[in-house]
Protein backbone atom coordinates (compact mmCIF):
# COMPACT_ATOMS: atom_id res chain seq x y z
CA UNK A 1 0.00 0.00 0.00
CA UNK A 2 1.15 3.55 -0.52
CA UNK A 3 0.25 6.82 1.18
CA UNK A 4 0.68 9.52 -0.97
CA UNK A 5 4.14 8.78 -1.89
CA UNK A 6 5.22 6.77 1.42
CA UNK A 7 5.42 3.28 0.79
CA UNK A 8 3.78 1.18 3.38
CA UNK A 9 5.72 -1.33 4.97
CA UNK A 10 2.86 -3.53 5.61
CA UNK A 11 -0.91 -3.35 7.13
CA UNK A 12 -0.62 -2.53 10.79
CA UNK A 13 -0.84 1.59 12.01
CA UNK A 14 -0.25 1.79 15.86
CA UNK A 15 -3.22 4.18 16.91
CA UNK A 16 -2.60 7.71 18.28
CA UNK A 17 -3.03 6.98 21.81
CA UNK A 18 -2.65 10.28 24.29
CA UNK A 19 -0.18 9.70 27.24
CA UNK A 20 0.90 6.88 25.60
CA UNK A 21 2.36 6.70 22.02
CA UNK A 22 5.37 8.97 22.84
CA UNK A 23 8.82 7.89 21.58
CA UNK A 24 10.25 5.15 23.48
CA UNK A 25 6.39 3.24 23.35
CA UNK A 26 6.29 4.05 19.32
CA UNK A 27 9.83 2.80 18.64
CA UNK A 28 9.34 -0.74 20.80
CA UNK A 29 6.09 -1.37 19.12
CA UNK A 30 7.68 -0.20 15.41
CA UNK A 31 11.18 -2.65 16.80
CA UNK A 32 8.42 -5.65 17.06
CA UNK A 33 7.57 -4.95 13.38
CA UNK A 34 4.54 -2.73 13.22
CA UNK A 35 4.31 -0.89 9.74
CA UNK A 36 3.50 2.68 10.90
CA UNK A 37 3.22 4.21 14.49
CA UNK A 38 1.73 7.47 14.88
CA UNK A 39 1.73 10.00 17.55
CA UNK A 40 -0.37 11.43 20.07
CA UNK A 41 -2.50 14.40 19.11
CA UNK A 42 -0.47 17.31 18.69
CA UNK A 43 -2.33 20.73 19.73
CA UNK A 44 -1.76 23.14 16.63
CA UNK A 45 -2.41 25.92 19.09
CA UNK A 46 0.29 24.42 21.20
CA UNK A 47 2.89 24.72 18.42
CA UNK A 48 1.59 27.98 17.40
CA UNK A 49 2.54 29.09 21.03
CA UNK A 50 5.66 27.26 20.69
CA UNK A 51 4.73 25.38 24.00
CA UNK A 52 7.19 23.44 25.43
CA UNK A 53 5.10 20.37 26.24
CA UNK A 54 3.79 20.53 22.82
CA UNK A 55 7.42 20.40 21.15
CA UNK A 56 8.59 17.52 23.60
CA UNK A 57 5.72 15.45 22.02
CA UNK A 58 7.06 16.08 18.59
CA UNK A 59 10.69 14.40 19.29
CA UNK A 60 11.33 11.34 17.12
CA UNK A 61 14.22 9.16 15.57
CA UNK A 62 14.97 7.23 12.88
CA UNK A 63 14.22 3.71 13.60
CA UNK A 64 10.61 5.11 14.25
CA UNK A 65 10.13 6.15 10.60
CA UNK A 66 7.62 6.28 8.68
CA UNK A 67 6.28 8.02 11.37
CA UNK A 68 2.69 9.62 11.14
CA UNK A 69 1.67 12.88 13.10
CA UNK A 70 -1.28 14.00 14.20
CA UNK A 71 -2.78 17.02 14.55
CA UNK A 72 -5.67 18.58 16.12
CA UNK A 73 -7.31 22.26 16.01
CA UNK A 74 -10.31 23.79 14.59
CA UNK A 75 -8.59 27.30 12.97
CA UNK A 76 -7.59 26.49 9.74
CA UNK A 77 -4.46 28.70 9.74
CA UNK A 78 -3.31 27.74 12.83
CA UNK A 79 -3.39 23.74 11.57
CA UNK A 80 -2.10 25.09 8.10
CA UNK A 81 0.61 26.27 10.34
CA UNK A 82 1.46 23.18 12.53
CA UNK A 83 1.46 21.11 9.36
CA UNK A 84 4.10 23.60 7.44
CA UNK A 85 6.21 23.35 10.54
CA UNK A 86 6.17 19.94 11.19
CA UNK A 87 7.40 19.49 7.31
CA UNK A 88 10.18 21.55 8.06
CA UNK A 89 11.03 20.39 10.83
CA UNK A 90 11.53 17.33 9.01
CA UNK A 91 10.19 14.39 11.84
CA UNK A 92 6.88 13.08 9.84
CA UNK A 93 6.31 10.95 6.86
CA UNK A 94 2.28 11.36 7.09
CA UNK A 95 0.68 13.98 8.54
CA UNK A 96 -3.08 12.97 9.98
CA UNK A 97 -5.68 15.17 10.99
CA UNK A 98 -7.73 14.43 14.11
CA UNK A 99 -11.56 14.84 13.09
CA UNK A 100 -12.62 12.04 15.70
CA UNK A 101 -11.55 12.79 19.05
CA UNK A 102 -14.93 13.35 21.34
CA UNK A 103 -13.44 14.38 24.71
CA UNK A 104 -14.84 17.34 25.84
CA UNK A 105 -12.02 19.81 25.87
CA UNK A 106 -11.01 18.72 22.31
CA UNK A 107 -14.60 19.30 21.18
CA UNK A 108 -15.75 22.33 22.99
CA UNK A 109 -13.07 24.12 21.03
CA UNK A 110 -14.66 22.85 17.79
CA UNK A 111 -11.79 20.36 16.93
CA UNK A 112 -11.81 16.65 16.84
CA UNK A 113 -15.52 15.27 16.46
CA UNK A 114 -17.22 18.58 16.91
CA UNK A 115 -15.93 19.10 12.78
CA UNK A 116 -17.52 16.13 11.63
CA UNK A 117 -20.81 18.20 12.20
CA UNK A 118 -19.13 21.40 10.94
CA UNK A 119 -18.28 20.12 6.87
CA UNK A 120 -17.76 24.26 5.53
CA UNK A 121 -14.70 24.67 8.56
CA UNK A 122 -13.93 21.04 8.13
CA UNK A 123 -13.36 21.71 4.01
CA UNK A 124 -11.30 24.79 5.14
CA UNK A 125 -8.82 22.93 7.34
CA UNK A 126 -8.35 20.30 4.90
CA UNK A 127 -8.11 23.04 1.59
CA UNK A 128 -5.38 24.99 4.15
CA UNK A 129 -3.63 21.69 5.77
CA UNK A 130 -3.19 20.25 2.02
CA UNK A 131 -2.01 23.32 0.45
CA UNK A 132 0.34 24.24 3.39
CA UNK A 133 2.40 20.88 3.14
CA UNK A 134 3.62 18.17 0.48
CA UNK A 135 3.39 15.42 3.07
CA UNK A 136 1.19 12.30 2.99
CA UNK A 137 -2.01 13.51 4.33
CA UNK A 138 -4.27 11.51 6.13
CA UNK A 139 -7.41 11.84 8.45
CA UNK A 140 -8.77 9.97 11.29
CA UNK A 141 -13.08 9.83 11.65
CA UNK A 142 -15.57 8.24 13.55
CA UNK A 143 -18.64 7.61 12.03
CA UNK A 144 -20.25 11.04 12.71
CA UNK A 145 -23.34 12.66 15.30
CA UNK A 146 -25.64 9.74 14.16
CA UNK A 147 -25.08 6.16 13.93
CA UNK A 148 -25.66 5.56 10.09
CA UNK A 149 -22.30 7.13 8.98
CA UNK A 150 -23.41 9.69 6.75
CA UNK A 151 -21.35 12.13 8.30
CA UNK A 152 -18.54 10.27 8.05
CA UNK A 153 -19.19 9.24 4.27
CA UNK A 154 -19.44 13.24 3.61
CA UNK A 155 -16.52 13.99 5.28
CA UNK A 156 -14.16 11.38 3.67
CA UNK A 157 -15.93 11.96 -0.14
CA UNK A 158 -14.87 16.04 0.76
CA UNK A 159 -10.87 14.52 1.83
CA UNK A 160 -10.83 12.52 -1.17
CA UNK A 161 -11.62 15.62 -3.23
CA UNK A 162 -9.41 17.89 -1.80
CA UNK A 163 -6.18 15.87 -1.54
CA UNK A 164 -5.67 13.63 1.39
CA UNK A 165 -4.42 10.25 0.52
CA UNK A 166 -5.81 7.82 3.02
CA UNK A 167 -8.72 7.76 5.64
CA UNK A 168 -8.96 5.93 9.19
CA UNK A 169 -12.23 4.96 10.23
CA UNK A 170 -12.98 4.15 13.78
CA UNK A 171 -16.87 3.47 13.31
CA UNK A 172 -18.26 4.37 16.62
CA UNK A 173 -20.66 7.68 16.69
CA UNK A 174 -18.88 10.53 18.57
CA UNK A 175 -21.38 10.06 21.64
CA UNK A 176 -20.29 6.37 21.66
CA UNK A 177 -17.16 7.12 23.26
CA UNK A 178 -15.47 3.73 23.65
CA UNK A 179 -19.29 1.87 23.93
CA UNK A 180 -20.80 -0.77 22.20
CA UNK A 181 -18.87 -1.91 19.07
CA UNK A 182 -17.51 -0.54 16.02
CA UNK A 183 -19.55 -0.99 13.11
CA UNK A 184 -17.78 -2.76 10.49
CA UNK A 185 -20.53 -2.35 7.92
CA UNK A 186 -19.31 1.16 8.04
CA UNK A 187 -16.01 0.77 7.08
CA UNK A 188 -16.93 -2.12 3.80
CA UNK A 189 -19.94 0.70 2.93
CA UNK A 190 -16.64 3.57 3.20
CA UNK A 191 -14.69 1.53 0.87
CA UNK A 192 -17.34 1.45 -2.01
CA UNK A 193 -17.22 5.26 -1.96
CA UNK A 194 -13.96 6.55 -2.18
CA UNK A 195 -10.81 4.96 -4.14
CA UNK A 196 -7.81 5.93 -1.69
CA UNK A 197 -7.50 3.65 0.97
CA UNK A 198 -9.25 3.20 3.84
CA UNK A 199 -7.95 1.49 7.20
CA UNK A 200 -10.42 -0.26 9.59
CA UNK A 201 -9.58 0.78 13.38
CA UNK A 202 -11.96 -0.09 16.21
CA UNK A 203 -12.26 -3.53 18.62
CA UNK A 204 -9.00 -5.83 17.03
CA UNK A 205 -8.71 -7.57 20.60
CA UNK A 206 -6.63 -10.41 18.79
CA UNK A 207 -4.38 -10.49 15.55
CA UNK A 208 -7.58 -13.03 14.23
CA UNK A 209 -9.77 -9.81 14.86
CA UNK A 210 -7.48 -7.89 12.34
CA UNK A 211 -7.70 -10.62 9.73
CA UNK A 212 -11.45 -10.17 10.12
CA UNK A 213 -11.68 -7.34 9.80
CA UNK A 214 -9.47 -6.90 6.48
CA UNK A 215 -11.95 -9.80 5.63
CA UNK A 216 -15.04 -8.50 6.35
CA UNK A 217 -14.89 -4.94 5.12
CA UNK A 218 -11.98 -4.60 2.26
CA UNK A 219 -9.83 -2.31 4.47
CA UNK A 220 -6.30 -1.68 3.21
CA UNK A 221 -5.17 -1.77 6.43
CA UNK A 222 -5.92 -2.15 10.13
CA UNK A 223 -4.81 -0.04 13.43
CA UNK A 224 -4.79 -0.71 16.53
CA UNK A 225 -4.64 1.04 19.78
CA UNK A 226 -6.28 0.06 23.01
CA UNK A 227 -5.15 -4.20 22.61
CA UNK A 228 -1.91 -2.57 21.55
CA UNK A 229 -1.25 -1.25 25.40
CA UNK A 230 -1.62 -4.56 26.75
CA UNK A 231 0.24 -6.32 23.78
CA UNK A 232 2.77 -4.16 22.02
CA UNK A 233 3.38 -7.20 20.25
CA UNK A 234 -0.21 -7.78 18.55
CA UNK A 235 0.95 -5.77 15.67
CA UNK A 236 3.96 -7.76 14.52
CA UNK A 237 1.65 -10.96 15.23
CA UNK A 238 -0.92 -8.62 12.64
CA UNK A 239 1.52 -8.71 10.19
CA UNK A 240 3.25 -12.45 10.37
CA UNK A 241 -0.23 -13.99 10.00
CA UNK A 242 -1.01 -11.99 6.93
CA UNK A 243 2.44 -12.59 5.68
CA UNK A 244 2.89 -16.29 7.18
CA UNK A 245 -0.59 -17.52 8.24
CA UNK A 246 0.46 -18.30 11.18
CA UNK A 247 1.43 -15.90 14.72
CA UNK A 248 2.90 -18.21 17.30
CA UNK A 249 2.24 -17.11 21.55
CA UNK A 250 4.77 -14.79 22.98
CA UNK A 251 7.43 -16.19 24.62
CA UNK A 252 7.49 -15.13 28.44
CA UNK A 253 11.35 -14.03 27.76
CA UNK A 254 10.53 -12.53 24.83
CA UNK A 255 8.03 -10.33 27.16
CA UNK A 256 10.71 -9.27 29.47
CA UNK A 257 13.46 -8.56 26.97
CA UNK A 258 10.95 -6.05 25.77
CA UNK A 259 10.10 -4.14 29.25
CA UNK A 260 13.43 -3.93 30.19
CA UNK A 261 14.05 -2.19 26.43
CA UNK A 262 10.95 -0.21 27.57
CA UNK A 263 12.72 0.95 30.59
CA UNK A 264 15.80 1.83 28.77
CA UNK A 265 14.20 3.36 26.00
CA UNK A 266 11.72 5.46 29.20
CA UNK A 267 15.30 6.65 30.47
CA UNK A 268 17.14 7.78 27.40
CA UNK A 269 13.55 10.02 26.32
CA UNK A 270 12.73 11.32 30.14
CA UNK A 271 15.36 10.53 32.25
CA UNK A 272 15.26 8.27 35.70
CA UNK A 273 12.63 10.28 37.55
CA UNK A 274 10.44 10.60 35.14
CA UNK A 275 10.42 7.19 33.68
CA UNK A 276 9.86 5.82 37.31
CA UNK A 277 6.62 8.08 37.31
CA UNK A 278 5.23 6.80 34.20
CA UNK A 279 6.28 3.28 34.19
CA UNK A 280 4.27 2.09 36.92
CA UNK A 281 1.28 2.91 35.57
CA UNK A 282 2.75 1.04 31.89
CA UNK A 283 4.73 -1.84 33.25
CA UNK A 284 1.71 -3.52 34.46
CA UNK A 285 0.33 -3.77 31.37
CA UNK A 286 2.43 -6.42 29.53
CA UNK A 287 1.91 -9.14 32.27
CA UNK A 288 -1.46 -9.17 32.36
CA UNK A 289 -3.20 -12.80 32.56
CA UNK A 290 0.05 -14.19 33.38
CA UNK A 291 0.55 -17.07 36.46
CA UNK A 292 0.81 -15.13 39.63
CA UNK A 293 0.78 -11.40 38.12
CA UNK A 294 -1.22 -9.61 40.52
CA UNK A 295 1.41 -9.74 43.05
CA UNK A 296 3.98 -8.62 40.43
CA UNK A 297 1.28 -5.86 39.26
CA UNK A 298 1.29 -4.64 42.90
CA UNK A 299 5.02 -4.68 43.50
CA UNK A 300 5.50 -1.98 40.21
CA UNK A 301 3.07 0.35 41.94
CA UNK A 302 6.24 1.81 43.15
CA UNK A 303 9.09 2.50 41.36
CA UNK A 304 11.56 4.14 43.94
CA UNK A 305 14.65 3.69 40.60
CA UNK A 306 14.66 1.49 37.16
CA UNK A 307 16.88 -0.66 38.60
CA UNK A 308 14.75 -1.55 41.38
CA UNK A 309 12.11 -2.59 38.57
CA UNK A 310 14.60 -4.53 36.44
CA UNK A 311 15.03 -6.89 39.60
CA UNK A 312 11.52 -7.05 39.65
CA UNK A 313 11.38 -8.40 36.31
CA UNK A 314 13.92 -10.60 36.65
CA UNK A 315 12.64 -11.88 39.90
CA UNK A 316 9.43 -12.47 38.61
CA UNK A 317 10.55 -14.14 35.31
CA UNK A 318 13.05 -16.37 37.59
CA UNK A 319 9.92 -17.52 39.70
CA UNK A 320 8.29 -17.84 35.90
CA UNK A 321 10.45 -20.20 34.16
CA UNK A 322 10.90 -22.52 37.27
C1 LIG B 1 -6.01 6.33 26.05
C2 LIG B 1 -6.47 6.67 24.66
C3 LIG B 1 -5.94 7.77 24.02
C4 LIG B 1 -6.36 8.11 22.71
N1 LIG B 1 -5.79 9.17 22.08
C5 LIG B 1 -6.12 9.44 20.80
C6 LIG B 1 -5.49 10.50 20.08
O1 LIG B 1 -4.59 11.19 20.59
N2 LIG B 1 -5.90 10.72 18.80
C7 LIG B 1 -6.87 9.96 18.19
O2 LIG B 1 -7.19 10.19 17.02
N3 LIG B 1 -7.46 8.95 18.85
C8 LIG B 1 -7.10 8.66 20.11
N4 LIG B 1 -7.68 7.60 20.74
C9 LIG B 1 -8.56 6.71 19.97
C10 LIG B 1 -7.73 5.55 19.35
O3 LIG B 1 -6.76 6.06 18.45
C11 LIG B 1 -8.62 4.55 18.60
O4 LIG B 1 -9.30 5.20 17.56
C12 LIG B 1 -9.65 3.90 19.52
O5 LIG B 1 -9.06 3.50 20.74
C13 LIG B 1 -10.31 2.69 18.84
O6 LIG B 1 -9.36 1.71 18.51
P1 LIG B 1 -9.10 0.41 19.45
O7 LIG B 1 -10.41 -0.30 19.62
O8 LIG B 1 -8.08 -0.40 18.70
O9 LIG B 1 -8.60 0.91 20.77
C14 LIG B 1 -7.32 7.30 22.04
C15 LIG B 1 -7.85 6.19 22.71
C16 LIG B 1 -7.44 5.86 23.99
C17 LIG B 1 -8.01 4.64 24.67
Amino acid sequence: MKIGSIDIPGKTFLAPLAGITNLPFRTLVKECGCAVVCSEMISAKGLFYNSDKTLALLRSCPEERPLSVQIFGADPAIMARAAAEIEVMGVADILDINFGCSVKKVVKQGAGAALMQDMENSRRILQAVRNATTLALTIKIRSGWTPCGSQAFALAETAQQEGVDAVIFHPRTATQGFKGRADRTLIRQLKTKISIPVIGNGDIHTAADALDMLDQTGCDGVMIGRAAMTNPFILSQVESLITHGTCRPIPYTFIFNKMERLIHLYIKHFGEQTACRMLKGKLPWFVKGLPGCSDFRKNLSQIPSTAHALELIHNYEFRLNL
